[in-house]
């Protein structure tokens, strides 16, 4: 088989690259290691920067989100008594948008079936060949049986754990990582909010955020410890350390019920460089990770998928190469604001398990200093809301 592009991975990244480059005519293949409804049963990501919707509204995916999709204009921080609103809207004429990771998959894989777009499911042993020379190839296996893909590129859009950024040798490829000691339990429950606007809340017993879906689906998380599990995590005890988390305002007014989804994130930073190799380039969680706190997941690889999609439709409009040569310096540049604000989020909100009592003053400090200062706020809205491509 042969084709223009090779994308490695089904996830967001991948689909949106896919469906992008489609519309430009530069054809495709999607190779998924899962099979649709395991990508589509994972719950992540769940607010979106202004630059990601416009992508998708120029991936024409946007009609649902459109419709469904809630504008948020402003935030809840609270550190133990101290409460205030960051009002992006007002600090920087734009805001987020909140809409599910799940939701923008299954538009993208609807878009990508309606368009005749090859997605391979239930692939084995994806492997880039030839990278660094002029005709780069992909093997890999469905059923015991395998296959060969000639193309021009090859997108690495295959997730932390992929093949991709394996592919690129050692010799070259830089990583920098720092490991946080904690992670977050989600649960998912079929309620009502507890607030219009998101909740970012430090406490002494460590961090929770209150988030939503829609207006009976509630997204909440806490801070909690790497060896627990999510069976170790009853629903009633989850909704009672919550409430302990959040201001009293918010926690007697909480609608707790059944979880429908439950699951632990360990919390990591980041960054492979390059994000090119040759012919191959990395996109998304396969180039970096951040920690969730600021929500930037999601919305770092849809810059990603920005860059090398202008890139690739001028290389193959204009045999331009510029923008892809650029690629890996302009999407790293952006990578590692939001590296540093996820990082700065994280720390400003948790509890570590080594923080001493001037640790935790001078967190009381920069909250206090965030809560009163406007330039500040301007800086954090700038960084949430998302800096420009
Ligand atoms: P992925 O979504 O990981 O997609 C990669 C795809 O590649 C997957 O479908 C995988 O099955 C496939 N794949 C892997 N290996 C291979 C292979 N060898 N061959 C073929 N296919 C392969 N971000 C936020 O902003 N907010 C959140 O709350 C949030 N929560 C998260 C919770 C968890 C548990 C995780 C892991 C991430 C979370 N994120 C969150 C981050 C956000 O979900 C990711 O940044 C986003 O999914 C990145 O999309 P992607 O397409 O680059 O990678
Ligand atoms: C969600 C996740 C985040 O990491 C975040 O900062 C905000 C919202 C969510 O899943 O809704």
């Amino acid at each position: 088989m042969r084709t223009q592009v090779a994308i490695s991975g089904g996830g967001p990244s991948g689909l949106l690259l896919s469906q992008l480059l489609h519309r430009k005519g530069i054809d495709t293949v999607v190779l998924e290691r899962k099979t649709k409804d395991y990508v589509l049963g994972r719950i992540r990501a769940g607010i979106l920067e202004v630059g990601f919707v416009n992508l998708m509204r120029e991936a024409g995916v946007a009609d649902r989100m459109d419709k469904e999709c809630f504008a948020h204009d402003g935030t809840v921080i609270s550190f133990g008594e101290t409460q205030f609103n960051i009002d992006f809207k007002e600090l920087t004429g734009s805001n987020v948008v909140v809409y599910g990771q799940t939701e923008v998959t299954r538009d993208l894989y609807e878009a990508r079936e309606a368009m005749g777009g090859q997605i391979v499911f239930n692939t084995e042993n994806v492997t880039i060949h030839g990278a660094d020379s002029d005709a780069p190839h992909v093997t890999y296996s469905v059923d015991g049986t395998d296959h060969r893909i000639d193309c021009d590129y090859v997108a690495g859009c295959d997730g932390f754990h992929g093949i991709s950024r394996q592919t690129i040798p050692l010799s070259i490829r830089k990583e920098y990582e720092k490991l946080y000691p904690f992670g977050w339990l989600g649960v998912l429950s079929e309620t009502p909010p507890v607030n219009d606007e998101l909740i970012y809340s430090g406490s002494e017993r460590g961090f929770a955020l209150c988030s939503m879906r829609n207006e009976n689906l509630s997204r909440y998380y806490i801070q909690c410890s790497l060896s627990d599990a999510p069976e170790d995590w009853t629903d009633d005890a989850f909704w009672a350390e919550l409430k302990r988390r959040i201001p009293a305002e918010y926690a007697d007014k909480l609608v707790t019920g059944p979880s429908i989804e439950k699951s632990i994130a360990p919390l990591r930073s980041f960054v492979t460089e390059p994000m090119r190799w040759g012919r191959l380039f990395l996109c998304g969680d396969a180039a970096h990770i951040v920690p969730p706190t600021g929500a930037k997941g999601l919305n770092t690889a849809a810059s990603d998928i920005h860059y090398l999609y202008n890139g690739l439709v001028q290389m193959y409009e204009t045999g331009k190469s510029d923008g892809i040569d650029q690629y890996s310096e302009k999407a790293l540049a952006r990578i590692w604001k939001a590296e540093r604000f996820s990082w700065s989020t994280t720390n400003l909100l948790h509890r570590f398990p080594d923080q001493n009592a001037f640790d935790l003053k001078m967190q009381k400090a920069d909250v206090d200093f965030l809560r009163g200062n406007r330039e500040a706020q301007s800086v954090f809205a700038q960084n949430y809301v998302g800096l420009p491509y």
